[in-house]
């Protein structure tokens, strides 16, 4: 039995904001925000574009991939939707996977969502995979999908310019491929990690039970997105290559079996940083931030159905996600495609 990646999907929104557009409002110009990060444009939802919107078009895109033309006879067959998130349609409930299941059709799926920031897509397809793993179900939905646009601080420009909103989405199914021995297929390692003390590095402060919203309060800097980038910059180094030595040791093999690296992009620095202590060529990484900036829990998810559209991608190629995000959270996959 082994749990394998069936078909994958994107969504970006259509409205694309390069660095000088940026720059026509706030005090950045494209040649810090290319230096210091990499990134080159984003793309933003539209005002009446929630979590759940991207996540279904993103849904529908790998649905169309899996089986062109039949969506919705496949959206009946998954047992489980499943949308990493941090920036829900609505706090606490329903799960942006709720509105996602019912939009599909998916009336035999139950759905919930994984917070776990932009390590998000990496907890949930392992969550996904332990859950195909026992019972009767056998396929599964996940997602990862964030709109942070709408929860930045457009007066800190020290994050503002870091974040695109976008989904992505794969199909997963237990099927009868080995996952050990010759030939083995699938999810074949995750690692999941916290660092819970860094907790308040990168959060958004108000409007959950800690810090409720006052009576006649709206809109406040403290509702938005704040982030410590120096103290999670140093975190990140440390956890990307944690997560990449530990997969290796899992598995018991070299950095030369693994195909590609599809990590989480929140600066392309911190993926150079990686790749000059593993010794590998920066094209070892897929990378698209330059296009896309860090999209969060969709990062992993739409790099993934990127890369395996470039036809690069073949059958028994070793592929590693990495991620690392709020919480702190960290891991990492390992998938014989
Ligand atoms: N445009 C122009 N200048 C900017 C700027 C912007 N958008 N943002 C910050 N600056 C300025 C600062 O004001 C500061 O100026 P000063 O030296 O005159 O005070 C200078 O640039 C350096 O700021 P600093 O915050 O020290 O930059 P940095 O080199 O640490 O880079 C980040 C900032 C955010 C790019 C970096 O810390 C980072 O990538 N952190 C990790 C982010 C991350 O991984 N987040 C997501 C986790 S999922």
């Amino acid at each position: 039995m082994a749990i394998e990646i069936v078909a994958t999907g994107r969504y970006l929104p259509t409205r694309r904001v390069t660095n000088d557009d940026l720059a026509k409002t706030i005090d950045t110009n494209d040649e810090w925000i290319r230096s210091h990060t990499g990134i080159g444009s984003r793309h933003y939802a539209e005002p009446e574009q929630a979590t759940s919107d991207l996540a279904y078009e993103a849904a529908m895109n790998a649905l169309e991939n899996f089986a062109p033309g039949k969506a919705a006879e496949t959206a009946l067959t998954l047992d489980l939707v499943i949308v990493a998130t941090s920036s829900p349609d609505y706090y606490g409930f329903p799960a942006v996977a709720c509105i996602v299941q019912d939009r599909l059709g998916a009336t035999n799926a139950g759905a919930f969502d994984v917070s776990a920031a932009c390590t998000g897509f990496v907890y949930a397809l392992d969550a996904a995979a332990g859950m195909l793993a026992f019972g009767n179900r056998k396929r599964a939905l996940v997602i990862g999908s964030d709109v942070l646009s709408k929860i930045t601080n457009w007066d800190d420009r020290g994050t503002c310019v870091l974040f695109g909103d976008a989904a992505g989405a794969a199909i997963i199914e237990r099927t009868d491929a080995p996952s050990t021995g010759a030939g083995k297929r699938g999810l074949i390692h995750s690692v999941l990690h916290a660092q819970g003390s860094g907790a308040q590095e990168l959060k958004c402060e108000r409007g959950g039970t800690r810090n409720p919203y006052k009576d006649g309060e709206t809109l406040e800097k403290a509702t938005h997105l704040y982030m410590n980038g120096r103290a999670v910059y140093n975190f990140a180094v440390k956890a990307f290559t944690d997560v990449m030595q530990e997969l290796l040791d899992l598995e018991g093999i070299t950095m030369e079996r693994v195909k590609k690296i599809i990590p989480h992009q929140a600066n392309e620095r911190i993926v150079q940083a990686a790749a000059k202590r593993f010794g590998l060529p920066e094209d070892k990484f897929f990378m698209n931030i330059e296009k896309y900036a860090n999209t969060s829990a969709a990062t992993i998810p739409v790099a993934l159905d990127e890369y395996a559209h470039t036809g690069d991608l073949k059958k028994g190629d070793i592929i590693m996600t990495v991620g690392f995000g709020g919480g702190l959270t960290y891991g990492g996959n390992l998938i014989v495609w």
